[in-house]
């Protein structure tokens, strides 16, 4: 540090990072999954499954693998991002309880469609992955909790825990060692509160998928009280091959801070939409144009949602700075979340595409809350103002009041997720709002001189005309 006599120096600015080089990528969760019969047994074994698992299961340290996920910087691929090892490493330890692992496959955030892959083409691997996290975490009993309508993934993921039972990888003294684990498929009723961690603890435990204050954190109390880690269906199906080829392994693709590779799911105006799984850190561009094959009838683009419905919406000059990691759609105000990518080209009505957005959220409104129950009430009814060519003098900046005033005040972050999209439409795509508050302007102007012509029509009645449709007022009155 410079002192009083010494001028200070001018601040050297910190060498840029060194681009990492490109590493050839494949994909890894999802490698097998449009082969025959993936979903089987016999399959995942004839190309090693379950050899991991045998090969730390009652002899590895249990810490050594929470330090190994941690090491690899993988992170939650449920929508939050949060860093996998460390969730493990925040479990209570010593009370005495049983630790509980929930799985999240309710998969409800729409554009999200990732998933139900693993779980009706290789369920297996998430079998693997929940044997491996359970053993570190210290868990006997593991709830995999899904969305009612996935009746395929049930099927196949119950299948595969009852192959697993019989093989003896699941179930008392599981690979001949001393740990033991039940596995229980939970399915729900398909409500998007369910897939918010504690609505799904809830859930599990036989009530509404009501949500609760936090803290404590799962990890502190979940179910039945007891500490629970939470993680979604593809972040542990990623630790069986992070815990068989190395957090080494897994950090050479991705960025510094969002290691690894994902799937995103591609949807809306592309030529070819589906899943993609891919090294973190690719640009947008590249999904879109490369993976998707462009927009659709040569129709230019819009907008981008990046990481499913709750996520920021993305202008098209937006789009061309956006990577596909983290901090790249953090830094643009929005989020990668769960990785549903949904592009909307030039043709897209975007107050159509809001006024859709707060149908879905006002009616998964858990209710518990009076600015989510409220608020996402008149973020619809509003929004369906203008998608009516009946916006109001005012409305714009309602509709931003209302969103700025449900942030950060409810139990769970539905409410944020409601108005996070709306504040985004009103900043990028204000215009389109304007516009129709402009049309409802002309339809005032319309009613005014209808009004205006009333008293002709009254007295077209006064002067013996009879009773007439044009007798507005007294039609108006009996309203
Ligand atoms: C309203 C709402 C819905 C959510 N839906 C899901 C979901 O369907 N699947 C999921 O894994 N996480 C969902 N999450 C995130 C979970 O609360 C939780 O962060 C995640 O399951 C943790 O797993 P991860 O650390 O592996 O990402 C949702 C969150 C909110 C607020
Ligand atoms: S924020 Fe909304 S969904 Fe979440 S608990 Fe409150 S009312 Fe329910």
């Amino acid at each position: 540090m410079a002192d009083a006599q010494t001028p200070a120096a001018a601040p050297t600015p910190a060498p840029a990072p060194e681009p990492k080089p490109k590493v050839p990528f494949s994909p890894i969760l999802l490698k097998h999954i449009n082969e025959p019969d993936s979903h089987t047994l016999a399959h995942y074994a004839a190309r090693g499954g379950y050899e991991t698992a045998k090969a730390h299961i009652g002899i590895t340290v249990p810490g050594d693998l929470i330090k190994l996920v941690d090491d690899s910087g993988l992170r939650g691929r449920g929508g939050a991002g949060f860093p996998t090892g460390k969730k493990w490493s925040f479990l209570a330890k010593g009370t005495g309880k049983p630790i509980y692992l929930a799985v999240n496959g309710d998969e409800s955030e729409p554009g999200t469609f990732k998933d139900r892959y693993i779980l009706e083409r290789d369920p297996h691997q998430l079998v693997e992955g929940v044997i491996l996290t359970c053993y570190a975490i210290g868990s006997k009993h593991a709830f995999i909790y899904l969305r009612g309508e996935f009746i395929l993934g049930y099927q196949r993921l119950e299948a595969a825990v009852q192959e697993a039972k019989a093989k003896g990888y699941v179930g008392k003294k599981i690979f001949g060692k001393d740990a033991d684990l039940t596995i229980t498929v939970v399915r729900g009723a398909g409500a998007y509160i369910c897939g918010e961690e504690t609505g799904m603890l809830s859930s599990i435990e036989g009530g509404r998928g009501y949500p609760k204050i936090k803290p404590p954190f799962p990890a502190v109390s979940g179910l039945f009280g007891c500490p629970t880690i939470v993680n979604n269906v593809e972040t542990i199906s990623a630790v069986v091959h992070i815990v068989k080829n190395g957090p080494a392994w897994h950090k050479q693709w991705g960025t510094e801070k969002s290691p690894g590779f994902k799937i995103f799911c591609l949807s809306g105006a592309v030529k070819k939409p589906g899943i993609y799984e891919v090294p973190l850190g690719i640009t947008m561009r590249e999904m879109i144009e490369v993976h998707g094959g462009g927009l659709k009838d040569g129709r230019k683009l819009k907008a981008v949602i990046p990481g499913g419905l709750s996520a920021p919406v993305l202008t098209a000059e937006m789009v061309d700075k956006c990577t596909l990691d983290y901090e790249s759609l953090a830094s643009l105000g929005s989020m990668l979340g769960s990785g549903g990518i949904t592009v909307l080209d030039e043709e897209v009505d975007m107050i159509s595409a809001i006024y859709n957005t707060m149908r879905f959220y006002h009616h998964e409104s858990c209710g518990q809350c009076t600015p989510c129950r409220e608020g996402t009430g008149w973020l619809e009814k509003v929004a369906h103002r203008f998608h009516h060519n009946d916006g109001h003098q005012g409305d714009v900046e309602l509709l931003g009041d209302i969103a700025k005033n449900m942030r950060g005040r409810t139990i769970c972050v539905l409410a944020d997720a409601a108005a996070m999209p709306m504040q985004s439409y009103l900043q990028h795509f204000k215009k389109d709002f304007e516009a129709k508050v402009k049309e409802t302007a002309f339809v005032e102007k319309q009613r005014t001189y209808r009004d205006e012509i009333t008293p002709t029509a009254k007295s077209i009645t006064a002067t013996g005309a009879g009773p007439s449709a044009l007798d507005v007022g007294s039609n108006q009155g009996s309203r």
